[in-house]
């Protein structure tokens, strides 16, 4: 690209957003030289990004919906997990392709202290890799032979706190009162037991309250989640300018999408809870408009573990974009609820909700993630049918821990709260669905059935609208690592029971029917190369709920194009049957090609199908 051609593509996308990030940045902080130096700094981002991420820029700005294909396929691990190191994953890109998944999240893999580190969700150093995993140059060679495959690549922004090992830190608790400024810090308690009244915790036993005193500095200093995480104060300009040139400094080697990490809890407010305060939306919004400036074939994937309500406004409107994609969080937890339970109403109505919302929104869905599964349900609906929410969450996590509900599930509570009895639920899918179990009693039968419902449950998830993301490990059904336990860094923090090592002895198997890694990757395998053929799967096609009539029958739908395809996903451990009296047509099932007549039937134990149909009344 010749040098005034480029030059013309940024002034044309800086004027189509100059106005509003000034209008929003004067808004916010009222400093013209600040947003000047922003300017200059975004246009040396530009000038300093290499021409074959302007060339991909370029051709996503022309097809802006090249990430709600029906293709895309996630998949997420810790670099060391999965494959040593950059280089590792390196080598492994071909495994990936067989797993049909075409977006990897590299989680953390910053600079961060050993120990202190919160699986690297404390930076101390934005622009250096963790030295076991390589570096900068190891990381934009991997970018770059990922892009060359097609494979987008995800990385975490963690952008509400830095490690208190990072240089402005270091500086801040010597008492250096530029770097003070950049975090909250207090000379005694009076303000922060203000606030401590109407902030929530985020790990109420693993880390209680949101301050830290530190004695050397004789200061408390803001930490909403670990002491050693400090929060970061943006109403400070400086600290909002460094991060976005952190942010796209990072973009530049080759980022396709960021994470950005703990969003709603950017703005800190004396006298509100400090989450998803206005000011988020502002610096979100910012955030986008730099983006689509000087990068903008880069995503934002916003991690907002809330209700409904505080997750959709993170898309921001149509004029006022915000984030590309978020979490498919309430139903995740729903799907939880509903295999305790074996009844899928709340289920439905869940997905009612956001199968209302506008088709543009991208969600990433998922069944568990590197973190606890928090049971954030509809307790309003709960309680109509006569569910109380505490008892409810025992009920659940007795569930998961194998107690109770016939379960033969496996894992561990996570932040059980003394004070408000609330905890939270760690384990890997497999071990949630009883391949643990299964395995170590040694039961055939019991191991089919688990597999089964792990299938079942994956061809249901990539029934929903958006991307799905599956957890590294749980295409060929690894189960919970106990091992963390003897990690005196690891041992207090139960998430990592669900973090364990790519187990590749096992990932020999993918191809022996015989084994349970080969029955679960087969048939995982299978689903996704549906799911990549089939156009009704692409994130904008219609999506509806379809009443069974039974009570652990959930009943999905999406047209696109003409095509329609029906899922039927049985949550129960016995054989259901329903009948869909007003549903003609002939319904082909696309994992085994039978003719399925839908006047009547039988739906296997945690069986699934797949029907496809050409014209469907609903
Ligand atoms: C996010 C991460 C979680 C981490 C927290 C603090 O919620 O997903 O793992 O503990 O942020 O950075």
């Amino acid at each position: 690209m010749k040098k005034s051609e480029a030059e013309k593509i940024y002034q044309k996308r800086l004027e189509k957003h100059h106005d509003e990030l000034r209008w929003l940045y004067m808004e916010l902080y009222d400093n013209s030289s600040m947003f000047a130096e922003l300017c200059n700094h975004m246009e040396r981002f530009y000038a300093e990004r290499n021409g074959d991420l302007k060339t991909s820029d370029a051709e996503r700005e022309h097809r802006p919906d090249w990430y709600r294909q029906n293709d895309m396929l996630g998949m997420m691990f810790y670099v060391d997990n999965f494959a040593e190191n950059m280089k590792g994953v390196e080598a492994r890109l071909d495994y990936l392709e067989q797993c049909n998944v075409n977006y990897i999240h590299l989680m953390p893999f910053l600079e961060t202290p050993k120990g202190r580190s919160d699986g690297g969700y404390a930076v101390s150093d934005f622009r250096k890799v963790q030295e076991n995993l390589g570096s900068m140059e190891d990381l934009e060679e991997l970018t770059a032979a990922c892009r060359k495959k097609g494979i987008h690549v995800c990385m975490d922004f963690v952008m509400n706190h830095t490690s208190e090992d990072h240089e402005w830190a270091k500086k801040a608790r010597q008492g250096d009162g530029e770097y003070m400024s950049r975090y909250f810090f207090f000379d005694n308690d009076y303000l922060p037991s203000l606030y401590e009244k109407t902030v929530p915790q985020v790990f109420p036993t693993t880390a209680p309250g949101n301050f830290t005193w530190l004695p050397d500095a004789g200061h408390y200093v803001m930490t909403t989640f670990y002491p050693y995480q400090w929060d970061l104060n943006y109403k400070n300009p400086r600290v909002f300018n460094e991060m976005m040139y952190n942010f796209l400094y990072l973009a530049n080697k080759g980022i396709d999408i960021i994470r950005i990490d703990a969003v709603p809890y950017i703005w800190k407010e004396l006298n509100t809870p400090c989450r998803n305060l206005r000011q988020v939306h502002t610096i979100v919004r910012m955030m986008r408009m730099i983006g689509e400036i000087v990068c903008p074939g880069i995503l934002l994937l916003g991690e907002v573990v809330m209700e409904p309500e505080k997750v959709a406004p993170y898309f921001g409107t149509v004029e006022k974009a915000e984030c590309n994609m978020l979490y498919n969080v309430t139903t995740m937890a729903t799907t939880w609820h509903t295999v305790a339970t074996r009844d899928v109403r709340l289920l439905k109505r869940q997905l009612d909700i956001v199968n209302a919302l506008p088709k543009d929104y991208v969600f990433l869905n998922y069944l568990r993630c590197h973190d606890d599964i928090g049971w954030g349900l509809d307790y309003d609906t709960l309680r109509a049918e006569g569910m109380e929410e505490r008892s409810h969450k025992q009920y659940l996590n007795d569930y998961f821990q194998g107690y109770a509900g016939g379960s033969n599930s496996r894992g561990e509570l996570y932040n059980a709260d003394p004070v408000t009895g609330d905890a939270r639920f760690c384990g890997t899918t497999a071990s949630m669905c009883g391949i643990e179990k299964a395995g170590v009693e040694g039961k055939e039968d019991a191991m089919e059935e688990a597999i089964q419902l792990d299938v079942m449950l994956h061809a249901y998830m990539f029934m929903q609208s958006g991307i799905p993301v599956l957890y590294s490990g749980d295409e060929i059904g690894q189960v919970n690592d106990y091992t963390y336990k003897e990690n005196p860094d690891k041992a207090a923090d139960s998430r990592y029971i669900h973090r364990g090592k790519m187990n590749w002895e096992l990932a020999e198997h993918i191809t022996d029917a015989d084994t349970v890694e080969g029955k679960m990757f087969g048939r995982l395998k299978r689903l996704g190369q549906i799911r990549k053929t089939e156009k009704v799967f692409v994130s904008g096609a219609d999506a509806w709920t379809v009443e069974t009539g039974q009570q652990s029958v959930l009943g999905l739908a999406r047209a696109f194009g003409g095509e329609t395809l029906l899922g039927l996903f049985n949550f129960s451990e016995s054989g259901q049957t329903v009948r869909l009296h007003d549903m003609d047509g002939v319904y082909t099932d696309l994992v085994s090609g039978e003719n399925i007549d839908l006047t009547e039937v039988t739906i296997p134990a945690y069986g699934f199908y797949y029907l496809k149909v050409d014209c469907l009344s609903r």
